[in-house]
Formats: structure tokens, sequence, C-alpha cells
């Protein structure tokens, strides 16, 4: 039985997710963001996480190839950022977005819920995305704050 595309996509977007923004710095040095809901918990020692990146992003380069890179858990009041960054082919961070960070240099996201600093364990296929397993060097928890959440196509917030 082939299922539906559309209504595949609109079952998974029946799980609650979170939204981040996944950074990184290309070979020019510039300082690029992603909007990204496929952020995952992997393993706790060692600490793994991971993220699926589209086959035919515009940035896919940069992205599967870089060693290091950020993962950025957005709060409530920063759905402008989620949607600023998820515009094809306009990655590139603004100064006021971000701070550059010391492991590798990838940019944390100001105000951000926590940052995870990452470095690239493992990439494995994944049909037309490309699953990036990245080990957690360092993280800046934000003690308080509410998160962005997606659900069903939407942006919601913790009632
Ligand atoms: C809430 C939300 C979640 C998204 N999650 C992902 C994701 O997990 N992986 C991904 O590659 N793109 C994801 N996207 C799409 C990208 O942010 C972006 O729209 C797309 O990559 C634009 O095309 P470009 O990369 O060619 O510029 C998401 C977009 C939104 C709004």
């Amino acid at each position: 039985m082939e299922l539906d595309g559309r209504e595949f996509r609109n079952a998974l977007g029946r799980f609650t997710t979170g939204v981040c923004l996944i950074t990184a710095v290309n070979e020019q040095g510039e300082p690029l963001a992603l909007t990204a809901n496929s952020f995952s918990s992997v393993s706790l020692d060692p600490p793994l996480v991971l993220w699926s990146l589209q086959n035919n992003s515009e940035v896919f380069d940069v992205f599967a190839g870089a060693g290091h890179y950020a993962i950025n858990v957005l709060a409530g009041n920063q759905q402008e950022l989620s949607s600023r960054y998820a515009r094809k082919g306009d990655h590139i961070l603004e100064p006021g977005h971000f701070t550059p960070g010391e492991n590798g240099g990838a940019p944390l996201i100001n105000d951000a819920l926590v940052s995870f600093e990452c470095s690239l364990d493992a990439t494995h296929p994944g049909g037309d995305h490309l699953i990036i397993v990245g080990r957690v060097d360092a993280m800046q928890v934000r003690p308080e704050g509410e998160p962005l959440l997606f659900y069903s196509g939407a942006y919601r917030a913790l009632a």
C-alpha cells in the first residue's frame, strides 16, 4: 500500500515539537542558520543528538560538512527568527541575532533556551534527508523561559 504524501505529512505534524535554529560557519567564514524541528536526543553517554537535513537544501553542503555546529532551541518569543531562517536561500545570520561560540566558532543564538555546541559524529542517509549525529561538547542553558512549539503546521505556545 502506497502512503499518500500529504496525509503522511499531516500525520507527522500531529507530533508536537520544539523549534531549533541549526547554526554553522561556511567556508567564507559567514555565519548561517537553518530552522529545523527534526532535533532529537540520541544518547546520554556519550552525549549524542541528531537532526535531519533536506537533501535539496541550498545550504546542504555547509550543514552536511560542518565539523562544528550548534543546535539552538528557540524560546516562545523567537517565532520571527524561526520564520526568518526558514526562508529559502536566505540563511546568513544577522549580526544582532547571535554571538560567536568558542567551540569551533559555531554561532550561538542570543536568548535561545539552550544552545548545544556539537562536533560532527556521523551522518546517515535517510531518504530525502541526511541524518546528522553530533556529539555535544558544551551547552549554554538559559534557566527560564518558555519554548516555541510547532504542531500541525503552526506555531504554538504552552497553555
Ligand atoms: C518549523 C520548521 C521546521 C523545519 N524543519 C526542518 C528540518 O528539520 N530539516 C530541514 O532540512 N529543513 C527544515 N525546515 C525547512 C528549512 O528551515 C527551510 O525552510 C528550507 O531549508 C528552505 O530551503 P533552503 O534550505 O534551500 O534555503 C523547517 C522549516 C520550518 C518552518
